[in-house]
């Protein structure tokens, strides 16, 4: 039993350095653990150990699973690191030079999300960040968006499984995970984190169940803004507004506020825009963004007393400013990765 035993590892140690891919793991493994391996063999013999021997032949025995167990385990990692090391290719560095003589340069939607923000820093307004992947309640409940809105539906909004877990945003209740429907969910977080004065913009993926078409992408940009502040008034919002379209568009731009709906701003607005500069566009009024005074109810939901503070929010189309100011009449340009049509932005950095 011994000299079997010490056999036994000793061929196992032999062969294991010179397996290199799975399947030769397996099989090793299999010689050896496997239903008619040389271990199982082993174990099978105990039986015809005289009783007397039985304790030490065990002990030999389980003495040798143990090494057996860290060799196939040493083994496999080594296996496994062969197969990240050819799925990666062969080693590159980084900080050589570009073969292309042309140096690279930012993607059209960074450039003008660069540029929304550098306007409202003008204005006082601070960048926030929140997850793309978020929760009913900070999507829709906090922002005072019953359980039966449309927007909540299935048709709209992309729900990730009910079993789903995300260790790093804690769930209340039996809400859903969804990919955020809009960037609206970071005036919740930020209000949570930090109480007004608040003034703060937020740019971001969204995601909508949407067909992809000209003018619709189940992926696209909103930038969020919101102010939370004493005797914020629609006439800060209008003149923060007006300041915005005359950065963006040039000093003729004009605005207007359409009465409409939301549930996290009362009253609640669309912006629509009219810029001479807009090519065959410049003579009509263009729907951009959403806006209005924040719902107390939404200050309600995060502790901040509405008797006290008031805010303005705004949220608008990243993708839509990008297209008006660049001409561009395909939404769907902005994700092709076409050299062709992102050199075009080349100049501009
Ligand atoms: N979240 C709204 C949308 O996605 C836009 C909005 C933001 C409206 C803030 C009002 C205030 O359509």
């Amino acid at each position: 039993m011994q000299q079997q035993l010490a056999n036994i590892l000793a061929e196992a140690t032999a062969a294991a350095p010179a397996i290199a891919a799975r399947p030769d793991f397996e099989a090793f493994k299999a010689r050896v653990a496997g239903p008619n391996g040389t271990l199982t063999a082993a174990m099978k013999s105990m039986a015809a150990v005289p009783k007397a021997d039985k304790p030490a032949a065990g002990k030999l025995l389980n003495q040798t699973k143990g090494e057996l167990e860290k060799l196939f385990a040493a083994t496999l990692a080594r296996v496994e690191q062969n197969e990240i090391a050819a799925r990666l290719g062969p080693p590159i560095d980084p900080s050589l030079p570009s073969p292309d003589d042309e140096a690279g340069s930012l993607h059209p939607l960074t450039q003008v999300r660069e540029e929304v923000c550098g306007v409202f820093r003008k204005l006082g307004f601070t960048v926030a960040d929140g997850p793309e992947i978020e929760t009913e309640w900070f999507c829709f409940d906090a922002l005072n968006t019953p359980a039966s809105h449309p927007a909540r539906d299935m048709q709209d909004t992309l729900f990730f499984p009910a079993a789903t877990r995300c260790p790093d945003a804690p769930k209340h209740a039996s809400e859903a995970y969804l990919l955020r429907s809009h960037t609206s969910s970071v005036q919740i977080r930020t209000m949570l984190k930090q109480p007004p004065p608040v003034r703060i913009v937020a740019p971001g993926r969204c995601f909508r169940r949407d067909t992809a078409d000209a003018t619709h992408s189940a992926n696209f940009h909103q930038i969020e803004g919101l102010w939370a502040d004493k005797n914020v008034t629609l006439r800060d919002l209008k003149s923060i507004l007006d300041f915005f379209v005359r950065e963006m568009f040039g000093s003729s731009a004009q605005i207007r506020l359409r009465p409409s709906f939301f549930p996290f701003t009362e009253p609640s607005f669309e912006m629509d825009l009219k810029s001479p500069n807009l090519g065959r566009l410049s003579d009509r009024w263009l729907e951009i963004m959403g806006c209005g005074l924040v719902n107390p109810k939404v200050f309600e939901n995060v502790g901040i007393d509405p008797a006290q503070w008031t805010g303005l929010a705004f949220g608008v189309g990243l993708e839509r400013i990008a297209m008006l100011l660049h001409g561009i009449d395909d939404i769907r340009h902005f994700y092709a990765n076409d050299l062709r049509f992102l050199r075009q932005f080349a100049s501009a950095v």
